[in-house]
C-alpha cells in the first residue's frame, strides 16, 4: 500500500501519479511484513535480494539486478579509533543507489512502465540509466550542468538521453516536472519504493555484524534516503523480532547547503529555507529535502544529530581517507569528514561501534578532484 502522511490517506500501489493530490511524498508498506529467515538468507545470492521476503515481488521474472548490495565492511583506523567502513561505492554503478534502484525499477518492470523521466546530482540518474537500460525501459535524465563530467559520460554510455540544465539542483528538478507530462517521472527522491531498496544496507549490516547492530552509523544526507533506509531497514528488524534496540543515526551536510542541520540545531520539525552556497560535495546538495521532516524526526528518534561540515573540512578529509586506501567522491568526503567531528567533540566513543557509509566512487569525479588539487 501508498500512504500519504499529510492526509493520513491509503492508496493501491500505483505509477499513476508520482505523488499524493496534496502534493505530499507517498510512503510504501509491504503488504506482508518482511521476515528474516538467517538460515535461507546465508544461502542466497550476494545482492540486496537474499532479503527477498522484504522486497516482495509478484513474479521474480521481474527482478532487475546487477549485482547490486552485500558491499565489504572493512575495519580501518580513523582519528585512533577503530571504524567500520561500507564501501557502498563498490556497486554496479559506482554509488549505493543502486540498491534503491534495483527494487525501484523492478517495480517499474512489473507494472509495465515503458519510458521515464528523473531528475538527478548525477549518481541516481547514472544508476537508473543502468538499470532502465538492461530492462529495455526508455530513459532521460535530467542534471544540473554542474554535474561531474564522468557522471554525464557515464549516463549517456547507458544509452540515456541526458539534458543539461542551467542553475541550481532545484531549477533541474522544475525542468523535470514539465517533460514528466506526458512519461512517468521516475524520481528516486519521490516514489517510496527507492527507500525500500536502500533499506537493505540496514539488512546487510546486521548479517555482517554477526546478526548485531551497531551502536553508530554515519550517514551523508541532502534528501536523506539513507537516513530513511536505515530507519526503515532496523524498525522491519525490529519489528521481526530480529534486534531489540537501534543505532544512532548520524547524518551530515555541508555547511553551505545545510536546511536539515540548521532545523536540528534550533529543534523546529520541518527543514530551514535556505540561502543555498556551492558545495564541492554535489551529491547533498539539497536546499529542499521532500521528506525533510522525517529525516530529522529520524535521526531524533535514533538519538543521533544532524551535523555539518564546511567545504575545507570536506577537502582535507578527502586527502586524509585516500591515503588509507579509499578513493571516495567529496560528497562521501563530507561524511567522513563528520566523522572527525563526532570523534573529536566526544560524540562518538571508542568503546562504541560505528559504522560510516562511503556512498559514492572517486573515479566518477576524477575531473573535479583534479581541479581541487591543483587549485589547493
Ligand atoms: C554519493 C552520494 N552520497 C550521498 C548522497 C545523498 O543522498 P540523499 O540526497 O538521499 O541524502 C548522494 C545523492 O545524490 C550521492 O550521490
Ligand atoms: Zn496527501
Amino acid at each position: 500500500m501508498f500512504y500519504c502522511n499529510k492526509c493520513n490517506k491509503y492508496f493501491s500501489e500505483n505509477f499513476n501519479r508520482w505523488c499524493c493530490d496534496c502534493g505530499a511524498p507517498f510512503s510504501y508498506t509491504p503488504s506482508v511484513s518482511s521476515q528474516f529467515p538467517k538460515n535461507k538468507i546465508k544461502g542466497r545470492n550476494q545482492t540486496i535480494w537474499r532479503y527477498q521476503e522484504a522486497l516482495p515481488m509478484e513474479s521474480k521474472e521481474e527482478i532487475v539486478s546487477l549485482g547490486e548490495g552485500l558491499t565489504p565492511l572493512i575495519p580501518s583506523l580513523f582519528e585512533g579509533q577503530k571504524i567500520l567502513f561500507k564501501l557502498d561505492y563498490i556497486s554496479p554503478t559506482g554509488s549505493y543507489k543502486d540498491r534503491g534502484t534495483s527494487f525501484f525499477v523492478s517495480k517499474l518492470k512489473e507494472h509495465k512502465i515503458r519510458k521515464v523521466v528523473e531528475d538527478s546530482s548525477g549518481n541516481a540518474g547514472a544508476s537508473l540509466a543502468a538499470y532502465c537500460a538492461c530492462s529495455g525501459i526508455s530513459c532521460e535524465i535530467f542534471v544540473p550542468d554542474y554535474t561531474s563530467a564522468g557522471k554525464v559520460v557515464q549516463i549517456e554510455m547507458y544509452g540515456a538521453r541526458v539534458r543539461r540544465i542551467p542553475g541550481s539542483r532545484e531549477d533541474t528538478a522544475k525542468a523535470v516536472k514539465r517533460a514528466a507530462r506526458d512519461c512517468y517521472y521516475a524520481s528516486h527522491n519521490w516514489n517510496p519504493y527507492f527507500l525500500h531498496g536502500i533499506k537493505t544496507i540496514a539488512f546487510e549490516i546486521w548479517e555482517q555484524l554477526g546478526w548485531k547492530i551497531p551502536d553508530n552509523i554515519v550517514v551523508p544526507a541532502g534528501q536523506g534516503s539513507l537516513v530513511l533506509g536505515c530507519q526503515i531497514g532496523f524498525n522491519e528488524l525490529k519489528s521481526a523480532g530480529e534486534i531489540e534496540n537501534f543505532p544512532r543515526i548520524f547524518a551530515v551536510q555541508a555547511e553551505n547547503c545545510a536546511p536539515l542541520y540548521q532545523a536540528f540545531q534550533k529543534g523546529v520539525t520541518e527543514p530551514v529555507t535556505i540561502q543555498k552556497k556551492e558545495t564541492i560535495a554535489e551529491g547533498i546538495s539539497s536546499a529542499f529535502p521532500v521528506r525533510g521532516s522525517k529525516v530529522l524526526s529520524a535521526v531524533r528518534n535514533s538519538g543521533g544529530a544532524v551535523i555539518a561540515v564546511g567545504e575545507k573540512e570536506i577537502w582535507e578529509s578527502l586527502k586524509k581517507v585516500s591515503k588509507s586506501g579509499f578513493y571516495i567522491e567529496p560528497t562521501s568526503a563530507a561524511t567522513t569528514a563528520g566523522l572527525s567531528q563526532l570523534i573529536n567533540k566526544g560524540m562518538i566513543k571508542s568503546t562504541e561501534s560505528t559504522v560510516v557509509v562511503l556512498t559514492g566512487s572517486g573515479l566518477k569525479a576524477t575531473d573535479k578532484i583534479r581541479i581541487l588539487k591543483e587549485k589547493k
